[in-house]
């Protein structure tokens, strides 16, 4: 389902979703998923010419600055959201940091800032965001987290702070879910977004590569991730709090490598393992 296709036309009239990291990638889609089902949505990111530019596709979106590692300028966004629409009825924490070297090759900057931005930022935009919330009965937060947190797939400091912000997950669901907030996670797998550009530009098959490792036999896209947080996010999911959705066409299902490694030869006489 596409941006336009509308197949909920309206489900989310009269709330206002703030998508952090939504100059690019999921969190462009996301925005432009909740708007064209009736949304207000606020484009929120540190790149503010990015956000301007997927905000300007997006009728009645605005396009906010926002660094999430900084809680003031955490404070000044959900500030100019309380003044502008009364609120945030949807956070989507959705920047994104990842650090490639390997475990004993990550500088100490590359793991504060994958800390940072994946775990810490989301906690004191929760903290600054639940307040308001509080005030008007309730809402909704999702946090977007990897399945880097739920197997091992490299990316170590990127990791941890995934597992952390999972973890933030059940905090928040627990201590607010009485109180009308529901707070859950997704964890997608590869997802074909402009992260990966770098990446593609010296292994143009990367995805091909990637998709043979996937029961469904494709890397996802960045519609398969807003549709699950659009689905968390209504009324549908209104008793589904605190977990984490895996949104990766089957990957922590199994192990296909090894599974293919023991599998019978075809002539079916004797196997590998
Ligand atoms: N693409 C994947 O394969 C994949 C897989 C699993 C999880 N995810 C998660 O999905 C989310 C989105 O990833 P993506 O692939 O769309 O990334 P992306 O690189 O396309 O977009 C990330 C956005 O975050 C913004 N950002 C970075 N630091 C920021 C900060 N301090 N404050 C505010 N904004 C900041 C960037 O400017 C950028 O617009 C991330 O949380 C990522 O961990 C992505």
């Amino acid at each position: 389902m596409d941006a336009s296709s509308g197949g909920f036309a309206g489900r989310f009239a009269g709330t206002t979703v703030v998508v952090t990291g939504s100059g690019s990638g999921i969190g462009a889609q996301t925005v432009r998923r909740f708007a064209a089902e009736g949304a207000v949505v606020v484009v929120a990111d540190i790149n503010l010419a990015a956000a301007q530019h997927v905000a300007a596709g997006i009728p009645g979106a605005l396009a906010r600055h926002v660094d999430v590692t900084r809680r003031a300028s955490l404070r000044a966004l959900a500030d100019a959201v309380a003044a502008e629409h009364g609120g945030i009825d949807v956070l989507v924490n959705n920047a994104l940091s990842c650090s490639l070297p390997p475990f004993l090759e990550l500088s100490d900057a590359q793991i504060q800032a994958d800390f940072a931005v994946n775990a810490i930022g989301p906690f004191m935009a929760c903290q600054e965001v639940i307040p308001s919330m509080l005030a008007r009965g309730g809402g909704v937060i999702l946090n977007v987290a990897s399945v880097n947190a739920l197997s091992t797939y490299g990316n170590p400091a990127y990791s941890a702070a995934k597992a952390a912000l999972i973890s933030l997950t059940r905090s928040l669901a627990f201590e607010f879910g009485g109180r009308g907030i529901r707070c859950n996670a997704v964890a997608p797998g590869t997802i074909d977004t402009e992260h990966w550009a770098p990446r593609l530009a010296l292994e143009p098959d990367l995805f091909e590569r990637a998709a043979r490792w996937y029961p469904t036999g494709r890397v996802g896209s960045t519609d398969d991730v807003a549709s699950a947080l659009l689905f968390l996010a209504s009324h549908e999911a209104a008793w589904i709090n605190g977990i984490t959705l895996p949104v990766e066409g089957g990957l922590l299902s199994g192990d296909l490598g090894l599974t293919r490694e023991l599998a019978p030869d075809p002539d079916g006489k004797s196997t590998k393992g």
